[in-house]
């Protein structure tokens, strides 16, 4: 009898054990982005605005510091203070990866979206604040 009780109190302590390693495991892990096609008419988009113009990246700092810096980051590492509990990491913007797209490519994903992603066409009316944050999102490049 006292060796039946013993294993059983192991085999609970296993079980705890087990769910607990499991759902830390769960909980610690954040997905990388799966790839994004972008559509080619929509990639080969041209700036609306002057993307080296200083008043231009004034304009896209200012929105990304209210739209996109709480999961972004300052800086775009993904880093932001919302980052942490989204299920899909939101990228490192200074990587070659990020950098290496097309104006048009990363105006697209701005203004769709893709589900944690919010869509901002409609949230940002204004097509040059949208192209302005474009313009202040390729200063992460490093
Ligand atoms: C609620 C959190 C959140 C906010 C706010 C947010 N994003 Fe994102 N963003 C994400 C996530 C998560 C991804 C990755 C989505 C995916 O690939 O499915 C992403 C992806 C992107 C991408 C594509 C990245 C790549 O590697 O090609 C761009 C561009 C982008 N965001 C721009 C912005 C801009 C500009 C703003 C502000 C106007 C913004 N985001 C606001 C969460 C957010």
């Amino acid at each position: 009898m006292k060796t039946r009780q013993k294993l059983i109190t192991l085999l609970m302590t296993a079980v705890v054990a087990v769910v607990f390693i499991l759902g830390s495991a769960a909980s610690a892990q954040q997905a990388k982005a799966k790839p994004w096609p972008v559509p080619d008419k929509d990639k080969a988009i041209k700036a609306a605005v002057k993307m080296n113009d200083a008043g231009v990246i004034s304009t896209g700092k200012e929105s990304w510091a209210k739209n996109c810096k709480s999961c972004h980051g300052a800086k775009g590492m993904g880093d932001g203070p919302k980052a942490a509990s989204l299920k899909t990491h939101p990228g490192d913007f200074a990587g070659a990866a990020f950098q290496g797209q097309t104006d048009g490519e990363i105006y697209f994903k701005t203004c769709k979206g893709r589900d944690e992603m919010p869509a901002y066409e409609k949230k940002i009316a204004d097509v040059n604040e949208r192209w302005a944050l474009v313009a202040y999102m390729r200063t992460f490049k490093k």
